[in-house]
């Protein structure tokens, strides 16, 4: 039997409990007073020592953010892994954000040390992030999407970090890599934003098309101190009459925290799009956004 080897530094720690066998006839025999007293002390002290742990959870619970219960400890034994498995396993923690749209939530994804990493290499080559053109469009100066970016793969990055986000990507959405755009790293200043749109493309509007886009893994890369949320105005089939406002910042939105991944796919499992996955980024109050997004495809690279 083996025993499970961590993915990454925030996986929680999965320990073996440690076991304490007592002998009852023993120790009646040899226990005298001084270890009794002993014994009710250590008691005392763990009561102790568990009561105020508790209410300290209690108190983190009360504050502005809510704290998840953490995981248990718990040992995995392994599986016998296929060719290209793995010989470990992985612990992502995640919350369902939403099921319509089809959104879920990744606390401390990449640690600060890699997002930084990214925010230096992508720094020097920004430029004004462009649009998908339509039909009959050209392009031209427009006020849909104003963030500068660039993209980036992982093969580009010889420190690995690139490419050891690309790998957790892949167990998080169980989506291969062959199937992933380069990384889009995007930068928001103040008062820049995307209006709403889909990361897929219909064809009534883009022509045919040789690959989709069936889901989106954003990280974050960057805390924002006001505004700059990820929004979508559809969810749960809300506004969708018509009546909303494509530059109003209104549903489900998702803070932008460092490090933190989010991910929500664009189309249904019978691979029609998802009109509910309609989204864009707020504009940036105070602060900057720094975002690093990672397309995946119906069809494998190249597109
Ligand atoms: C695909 O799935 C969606 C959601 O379940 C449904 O509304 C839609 O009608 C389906 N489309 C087709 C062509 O089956």
């Amino acid at each position: 039997m083996s025993t499970s080897r961590i993915f990454d530094d925030y996986t929680p720690k999965m320990k073996t409990k440690s076991r304490a066998y007592l002998y009852w006839n023993y120790s009646r025999a040899k226990l005298g007073f001084p270890a009794v007293f002993l014994f009710c002390f250590l008691f005392f002290i763990a009561g102790f020592l568990s009561s105020s742990l508790r209410s300290q959870s209690q108190k983190e619970v009360s504050g502005v953010r809510q704290r998840g219960r953490q995981l248990d400890s718990v040992e995995y034994d392994l599986m016998a892994h296929g060719k290209t498995g793995d010989d470990s396993i992985s612990i992502i923690p995640f919350q369902v954000i939403s099921w319509r749209p089809r959104a879920f939530y990744f606390p401390k994804f990449a640690t600060p040390e890699q997002c930084r990493h990214i925010i230096n290499m992508a720094r020097s080559n920004l430029e004004p992030s462009k649009l998908a053109l339509r039909k009959g469009e050209s392009e031209k100066p427009q006020n849909v999407r104003t963030s500068m970016g660039t993209f980036l793969s992982a093969s580009q990055d010889g420190t690995g970090v690139l490419d050891a986000i690309e790998e957790k990507i892949a167990r998080a959405t169980k989506l291969p890599r062959t199937h992933y755009e380069d990384f889009n790293v995007l930068r928001y200043e103040l008062g820049q934003k995307y209006d709403s749109h889909l990361d897929a493309f219909p064809p009534e509007h883009y022509g045919p098309q040789k690959s989709q886009r069936v889901a989106t893994f954003l990280v974050y890369l960057s805390d924002v101190e006001e505004g700059g949320e990820t929004a979508f105005p559809y969810e749960n089939g809300l506004s969708m009459d018509g009546s909303f406002d494509f530059k109003k910042c209104i549903g489900l939105k998702v803070k932008p925290r460092m490090g933190d991944g989010f991910l929500f796919y664009s189309l249904y499992p019978n691979n029609t799009i998802d009109p509910i996955s309609l989204h864009g980024s707020c504009p940036v109050i105070k602060g900057e956004k720094w975002v690093v997004t990672k397309w995946i495809r119906d069809q494998q690279s190249p597109f």
